[in-house]
């Protein structure tokens, strides 16, 4: 059975990337440092399941991604693992250089070392997969087109920058060493299993608690949204058809203001559990703007879709509804995701956010 071995494979994005290998009849190994935003109540349903692995501990351990390669063989190893939240790279810029730049140049090197111990025929067969965001391009201006793969990286956040540095490795060891890379680039995800850090989980379950809801500035920023499940399928499509070497934009042709996104999520609550009188929008408080806050991210996934025949399948009404359901029934995730460390953050982050604009 066809091996996946998956780093980061607890957080929002990985765990979603697991259930749909499994799904697919994909044995899968992960391994995850279970950072605040590392959660196995994210994966509880593979508890009974023999072809799914966990083992905890970082991708800069190279004994450990040395044993996990010689013991379970993949023929896919998949990066997810890295410090992903913006406003937190602001606060602690350190961890994202440890995590995003050293720990995944150190994946790459013993994922090349065990490589380049492969017969051929057991060579030719592994891919390597970096899963990397649209925020290392940079900022975008309201007329500007989109990214495309070629648009000149400029990144803004240390977060971006961290991605980007990662994503130059890995571009390095397809040049220099010939290991089989993939690039992804994507926008912003929402769904099921986010930390409640990200603007989409974090104005859901505000508002759900009837506490204010957070947006920077003016709210005129724009991202572009993906549902979660569209990026994994995304994935596996450059894992079996795409150009060994190459990166791929993927992004939901879903261009919004931020606070048309909390203003969606407003009304959608307002139909599916109703305040007494007023509508969940009155939560609604313009806080102070993040530093160096990128205006706008927009992606051309052209080639992706040409080449490759994806789309997404999700649109951004139907998916935000689905993913607010998901978190109305699982009022237990929830709970246990609001620890203490979680409250902490959330001092720290709108603490000192009191002005209004
Ligand atoms: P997340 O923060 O939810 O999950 C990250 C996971 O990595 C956690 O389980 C954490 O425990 C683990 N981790 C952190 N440091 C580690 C280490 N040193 N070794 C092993 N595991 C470690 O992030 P996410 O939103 O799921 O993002 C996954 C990947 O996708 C990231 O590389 C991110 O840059 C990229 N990405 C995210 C988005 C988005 O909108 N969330 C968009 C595009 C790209
Ligand atoms: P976020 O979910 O942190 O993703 P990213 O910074 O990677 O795009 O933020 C999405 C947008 O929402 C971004 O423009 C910042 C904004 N935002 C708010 O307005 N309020 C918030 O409380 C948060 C967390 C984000």
């Amino acid at each position: 059975m066809e091996c996946h071995f998956v780093t980061g494979g607890a957080g929002f994005i990985g765990s979603c990337y697991v259930l749909h290998a499994r799904k697919n009849g994909i044995k899968v190994v992960n391994l995850d440092k279970l950072t605040y935003a590392g959660n196995l109540d994210n994966l509880k349903d593979l508890a009974e399941d023999p072809d799914y692995t966990f083992v905890h501990g970082g991708i800069e351990n190279e004994e450990l991604v040395a044993w996990i390669l010689k013991s379970y063989e993949p023929s896919v190893v998949i990066n997810f693992a890295a410090e992903s939240h913006v406003d937190r790279s602001i606060v602690d810029p350190e961890s994202f250089v440890k995590t995003n730049v050293l720990g995944t140049a150190t994946l790459l090197r013993v994922v090349k070392d065990w490589w380049k111990s492969l017969s051929p025929c057991e060579a030719n067969k592994l891919r390597f997969l970096h899963v990397s965001t649209d925020e290392v391009f940079g900022t975008l201006g309201q007329n500007d087109l989109p990214f495309t793969e070629t648009t000149p990286y400029s990144p803004n956040s240390p977060y971006s920058a961290s991605k980007a540095a990662s994503d130059h490795l890995v571009r390095a060891f397809y040049e220099t060493y010939g290991l089989p890379i993939f690039l992804t680039n994507c926008s912003n995800n929402y769904g099921p299993r986010q930390f409640p850090e990200k603007l989409i989980p974090l104005v859901i379950l505000n508002a759900l608690q009837e506490k204010t809801l957070p947006v920077y500035g003016t709210g005129s920023n724009i991202r572009d949204w993906l549902h979660v499940e569209d990026h994994c399928e995304a994935i596996s499509c450059v894992l079996n058809r795409g150009e060994l070497g190459s990166s791929y934009n993927i992004g939901g042709r879903a261009e919004r203001t931020n606070l048309e996104i909390v203003q969606l999520i407003c009304s959608i609550l307002d139909e599916k559990c109703p305040r007494t009188s007023e509508s969940y929008s009155n939560l609604i408080r313009f806080v102070a703007d993040r530093p160096g806050h990128d205006f706008r991210y927009a992606i051309d996934c052209s080639k992706i879709e040409a080449e490759l025949g994806w789309t997404p399948r999700f649109g951004l009404a139907a998916g935000l509804r689905s993913t607010i359901s998901w978190y109305l029934e699982h009022s237990d995730w929830v709970q246990n995701i609001q620890t203490g460390a979680y409250k902490s953050w959330l001092q720290t982050n709108y603490g000192f956010r009191n002005k209004r604009v």
